[in-house]
């Protein structure tokens, strides 16, 4: 049997290629702040020559020239094919994959019956809610949710349902139709009673229930609310699923199956914080909402997002002291997965579920489509709470920001911050306050790292590799135009842009994989889609050449710890110096042309001033080959 597609995406969302390395004990050492170097897997070797890239989730192996995304480096080390990596990714990442009636390990199959009876069990008890609102004993619940605002189309939609008041109702409907104890605890629908162990409790009694579904839209746990006053017990406002096999409450965000439709036309997510907010945000329109229900968001949270292909998300969080908090807790996490981060601000006291109540869609509407960017506004509430007029002040906020700005994972981007703060806050010094980021981003990817992997000891400092030097100050000779070009082009989306209506089918040899790879890329910038673009390339047909691959798995032109002074001195440098290569490609084409044309046509009141044409190109190539423009 086939794997499904959806599961097949699924877990590709989910790889990570550094999660792989480790699994298969690679020894990687740092060689920059997302790059890796190992001794290739692939071959035998002491020096290493294989080069990982977390950031574009890519590897290359200078020594052999394999290379490729986490699937290949799963396929290469598990020595199996494309269906049995994603398998063992499915197992890593706890993804359930339906087996095949072909498995041969009884022991895995009988694993695998049982999560599927699991995944059986917490639909079947959604169902069992649900229906157990429309009952009569329902009648209380659905006057709250009622009262609530909350129509029949949206109660059916979000499948919301009501527990009854009971401890045994849930238990002992399930037993009747033939699910086991076990299941009902290994689920988190029911727990060991305390007092008189060996007996089942349900996990919630007398609450209204939202169901909480994975990527799949497959119920994987619930969360209970209580809605009359509660007679004696100590129980909380909500009550959620405990974590188990099937329900990760740090990993899980409430609405993502249904959100995730919308991020492509929102081009952002809205985080925020509960259930009723997010039902409240799509009613609105806002279809791109969902929530971390409660609980602090995680590294895990963002890691989803950003492997929705997300390159933008705004919190939409309380303005008052606790919801700063959040949004300084938040931030980090976001902005170290590449994410351009919005604040929305809410009126104290509201939340989106009452602002909808209170206002109606097209006001939530408004409120969520007014987002600020996170980063200036907080620099610019900093300033408020200390005006920075001493140099104590000013030290203070730029400590803070730097902070932040360490934490983002584009050197460049975070540069741009780091110049936005020495204007504003008129910094004397420049070059330190830049050093100090440099520092602290240093900082941050070992304090990254050692969180990850506790073994290797960081390197003091990094070594500033020999080949990209190389590469920055003699571009010629070493790579071939369109391979330098290529890597620019993949590392700097600006540099794309430059070139992005350049006609190179005139120069460069439109059957070269790295042509055409630098082709693809350059039309999808000029359709405003670099980032597309750039992501087809990495998981299409021409990354599996040696040499995009190359390109793609380690970049001569990303290094960190330059100032974005060098880093953009560098880069003007480096795009000069492929465009000179370029018109002295044009140039020797349009000598070839004369010279081929005085070959065919010798007469000389012909060939004359085909010969002073000559002369003249021959000239600005000379002039060109010096640096200088003719
Ligand atoms: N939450 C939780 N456990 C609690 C309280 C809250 O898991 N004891 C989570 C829920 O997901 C809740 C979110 O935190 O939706 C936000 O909590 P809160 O602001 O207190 O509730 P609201 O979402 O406003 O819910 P309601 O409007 O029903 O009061
Ligand atoms: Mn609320």
């Amino acid at each position: 049997m086939p794997i499904p597609q959806e599961i097949i995406d699924q877990v590709l969302s989910r790889a990570d290629i550094l999660d792989v390395a480790k699994a298969f004990h690679l020894e990687l050492k740092r060689s920059g702040a997302n790059d890796f170097k190992a001794c290739c897997p692939f071959h035998q070797e002491r020096t290493p020559s294989f080069h990982l890239n977390t950031t574009r989730q890519f590897y290359h192996c200078f020594g052999c020239g394999v290379g490729g995304d986490a699937v290949n480096l799963v396929k290469g080390l598990a020595r199996t094919d494309f269906p049995g990596a994603i398998r063992w990714l499915g197992n890593f990442y706890h993804i359930p994959i339906p087996e095949g009636d072909d498995t041969r390990d009884p022991q895995e199959r009988q694993k695998s019956q049982r999560r599927d009876q699991g995944w059986k069990l917490l639909e079947e008890v959604a169902g069992f809610f649900q229906s157990s609102l429309n009952a009569p004993e329902g009648k209380a619940a659905r006057e709250y949710l009622q009262g609530r605002g909350l129509d029949e189309e949206t109660i059916r939609k979000y499948r919301l349902g009501y527990a009854p008041n009971a401890w045994d109702a849930v238990c002992r409907w399930a037993l009747s139709r033939g699910f086991s104890q076990e299941l009902l605890m290994e689920t988190g629908i029911a727990r060991q009673s305390e007092k008189s162990p060996g007996n089942l409790h349900d996990l919630w009694k007398n609450r209204v229930m939202f169901p909480i579904c994975d990527e799949l839209s497959r119920v994987v746990g619930f969360s209970g609310r209580l809605f009359t006053p509660q007679e004696g017990a100590k129980a909380g406002k909500y009550v959620n699923s405990p974590d188990n096999a099937f329900f990760h409450k740090s990993q899980i965000l409430y609405g993502f199956n249904l959100a995730r439709d919308a991020f492509g036309k929102a081009k952002r997510a809205v985080v925020c914080e509960g259930q009723l907010d997010v039902i409240a945000c799509h009613r609105a329109g806002v279809g791109e909402a969902l929530a971390a229900q409660g609980t602090a968001f995680t590294k895990e949270h963002a890691n989803r997002l950003a492997k929705a292909r997300l390159n933008r998300v705004d919190l939409a969080f309380d303005g008052d002291a606790a919801g700063l908090k959040a949004i300084w807790h938040t931030l980090p996490l976001l902005l170290a997965r590449g994410m351009n981060v919005h604040l929305i601000f809410l009126p104290p006291g509201e939340d989106p579920d009452s602002l909808y109540r209170r206002g109606g869609p097209e006001s939530l509407r408004k409120i969520m489509a007014d987002a600020h960017p996170a980063l200036p506004y907080l620099l610019s509430r900093l300033c408020q709470e200390t005006p920075p007029d001493t140099p104590e002040a000013k030290a203070s906020i730029a400590q803070q920001m730097l902070g932040l700005y360490s934490t983002i994972s584009d050197p460049l981007v975070a540069n741009g911050y780091c110049q936005e703060l020495i204007q504003r806050l008129s910094l004397p010094s420049p070059q330190a306050v830049f050093d100090r980021l440099a520092q602290l981003r240093l900082q941050e990817k070992e304090a990254q790292e050692r969180g990850q992997a506790p073994s290797p000891p960081p390197e003091a400092l990094p070594r500033q590799d020999a080949t990209a030097q190389a590469l920055f100050h003699d571009l010629h000779g070493v790579a071939s135009l369109a391979e330098t070009m290529l890597d620019l082009c993949v590392s700097y989306p600006q540099v794309a842009e430059l070139w992005k209506d350049l006609d190179l089918g005139e120069v460069m040899s439109p059957q070269n994989p790295v042509v055409r790879a630098l082709n693809s890329l350059l039309a999808g910038t000029a359709e405003g889609d670099w980032e597309g673009a750039r992501e087809a390339l990495f998981h299409g047909e021409l990354a599996s050449d040696t040499n995009v691959s190359r390109i793609l798995g380690f970049s001569a032109f990303v290094q960190e710890n330059l100032t974005d002074e060098i880093l953009q001195d560098k880069l003007a440098k480096a795009v000069e110096d492929c465009q000179r290569r370029l018109e002295l490609l044009e140039l020797d084409r349009q000598l070839q042309a004369i010279n081929q044309e005085l070959q065919q046509n010798p007469a000389p009141d012909a060939s004359l001033p085909l010969l002073r044409k000559s002369q003249e190109l021959a000239r600005k190539k000379a002039l060109l080959r010096k640096g200088r423009q003719p």
